[in-house]
């Protein structure tokens, strides 16, 4: 007998439902961006963006159950992201999932976005080999985890300051370059000669076993880079210099040389089965060559672009094992703004050092 499983997703700009068949078939998988909304203004608005999941909850679920020619009553369970995001936006999707459970006495479990993104590789690749390596990078993380099997997961390194993909939009909004800012950036780094531009920065110490990332200093260079070369953005959707594609193809080098210096090391030392690239940032083209030329000694698996940023099909795949274990969360489990997702501490790795900056 398989099992259908409905996932809600709303964590951040996009509202999405999808069901999947024993957590590897997608049967439907329906994303409403949100893009348009916060465009104008360089990032997510958090008040509109509740708004707009407000009123795209019902039409987005009931798409996704339409399209995937399955009835609410043939669904054997719901999984609904719980966290971490903004959490007037995941309040929608987790009220609405906590009333159709109740509703239609479905059974429900709360997922973890991150968790999320890490199944978002395992409808289009051989099954997963523990233990495995997964690094999520997105606008709101940048973590390095060891699991060693399904569901554990220990964080070698994250980010002490801006996520990578938090750091793309930063940049290209100082750039003129609009929202968000990752896609642009790697097609104009595509055209740029990352030598012509210098970027001068200084990471903060970092000599704990701990693979932890920064990514502010190296924003901050581009900062005092635009000033000093009297760089003008972007105006009005025009054609951006020469100088500028230089200045995104320098910064997306040291963005994915970090990446890959804490990856290699993390491999060495745990001799990964499997290598996990998820969150939106692994849509990046220029990455995924660098890691598909890396020699890792496992394979690596990606997501495809409509799986990489912000799904429900990935909500219900890392539901799925817990539906299928009998677990589910009755109606007492609220969203947490700040989830984190990790269940055991390896021997000699520290909580993270918590470092803020500001362009
Ligand atoms: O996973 P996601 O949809 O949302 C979060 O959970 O944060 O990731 C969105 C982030 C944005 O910061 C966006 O600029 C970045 O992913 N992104 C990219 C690319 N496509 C999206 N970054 C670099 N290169 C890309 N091609
Ligand atoms: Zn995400």
């Amino acid at each position: 007998m398989s099992m259908l499983v409905l996932g809600i997703e709303s964590s951040c700009d996009e509202t999405a439902a999808a069901v999947i068949e024993d957590g590897r078939l997608i049967k439907s998988n329906i994303i409403a961006s949100q893009i348009k909304t916060h465009a104008p203004f360089g990032g997510v608005v958090p008040e509109l963006a509740s708004r707009e999941h407000l009123e795209a909850i019902v039409p987005v679920v009931n798409s996704a159950l339409t399209q995937s020619g399955v009835t609410i009553d043939e669904i054997d369970g719901i999984a609904v992201t719980k966290g971490p995001g903004l959490v007037g936006s995941l309040l929608v999707g987790l009220s609405f999932a906590k009333s159709l459970a109740f509703s239609r006495n479905k059974p429900l479990v709360g997922v973890n976005h991150i968790e999320g993104h890490v199944y978002s590789v395992v409808f289009e690749n051989p099954p997963i080999e523990y233990p495995a390596l997964a690094l999520v990078v997105s606008g709101g993380h940048t973590t390095l985890f060891l699991i060693p099997e399904e569901g554990k997961y220990a964080a070698l390194g994250r980010t002490r300051d801006d996520a990578a993909g938090e750091a793309y939009d930063k940049v290209a909004k100082l750039l003129g370059l609009g929202y968000p800012g990752g896609p642009v950036i790697d097609r104009l780094a595509r055209s740029g000669d990352a030598s012509a531009a210098e970027l001068v920065f200084t990471v903060p110490r970092m000599d704990s076993p701990n693979l932890d990332f920064s990514f502010s200093g190296l924003k901050t260079a581009v900062l005092r880079y635009v000033k000093q070369n009297r760089i003008e953005p972007v105006v009005n959707g025009q054609h951006p210099s020469q100088q500028i594609s230089d200045l995104a193809a320098s910064f997306q080098d040291k963005v994915i040389r970090s990446l890959l210096a804490r990856l290699k090391k993390a491999v060495q030392r745990h001799q990964p089965r499997t290598i996990i690239l998820a969150g939106g940032v692994a849509a990046n083209s220029a990455l995924r060559e660098e890691m598909r030329a890396g020699d890792f000694g496992a394979p690596v698996y990606y997501p495809s672009p409509q799986l990489t940023t912000d799904n429900a099909a990935m909500i219900a795949a890392a539901g799925f094992p817990k539906l299928a274990r009998g677990e589910h969360h009755g109606f007492e489990f609220s969203a947490v703004a700040s989830l984190k997702l990790e269940n055991f501490i390896l021997e000699g790795y520290e909580a993270p050092l918590k470092a803020r900056y500001r362009l």
